[in-house]
């Protein structure tokens, strides 16, 4: 599984550590954040990031900020995507379970490594339920089809 990573400045040491983690597990991650600490604008990285999981360059997408909330908005413009911010593994399984998130985002402020480690495990391993939840996730691409170009 490939997977896109996009990160502010506030994220570089939580992103690195991640990159080794899911390196580590197999995953193939493309790093669309930046690796410095100079201050670096949030929806820079997220779109890059959400533009490869909207366009199949990569499979999921992990956007982390200060708060996770900036670059999930970011990410969120871009047609294609449900990124949901988690700070903890129950939100995780079910963004996955109900939503069908392709994208996880969390904030370097709020969560530490540890927390972090578990809630991207649990959105990489779950799978969409679908049922009665993909007429709920379709009625939600629906709203971004009749919106988009306005
Ligand atoms: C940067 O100071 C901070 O605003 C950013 O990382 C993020 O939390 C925005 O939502």
């Amino acid at each position: 599984m490939k997977i896109a990573i996009a990160n502010d400045h506030t994220a570089v040491d939580m992103k690195n550590e991640l990159v080794k983690y899911l390196t580590d597990k197999g995953y193939e991650v493309i790093n669309f954040g930046t690796d410095t600490y100079e201050s670096f604008d949030y929806a820079i990285s997220g779109e890059k990031a959400a533009n490869a999981v909207a366009g199949g360059e990569a499979d999921r997408g992990i956007a982390i900020c200060g708060t996770g909330i900036g670059i999930g908005l970011a990410c969120n413009k871009v047609n294609g995507i449900r990124a949901c911010m988690c700070s903890e593994p129950y939100s995780a399984k079910y963004t996955r379970l109900h939503n069908d998130a392709n994208m996880v985002t969390f904030g370097a402020r709020v969560i530490g490594i540890e927390m972090a480690k578990m809630i991207v495990d649990i959105f990489l391993e779950t799978e969409f339920e679908g049922g009665r939840h993909q007429r709920r996730v379709d009625q939600i691409m629906d709203i971004e089809r009749r919106n988009s170009g306005k």
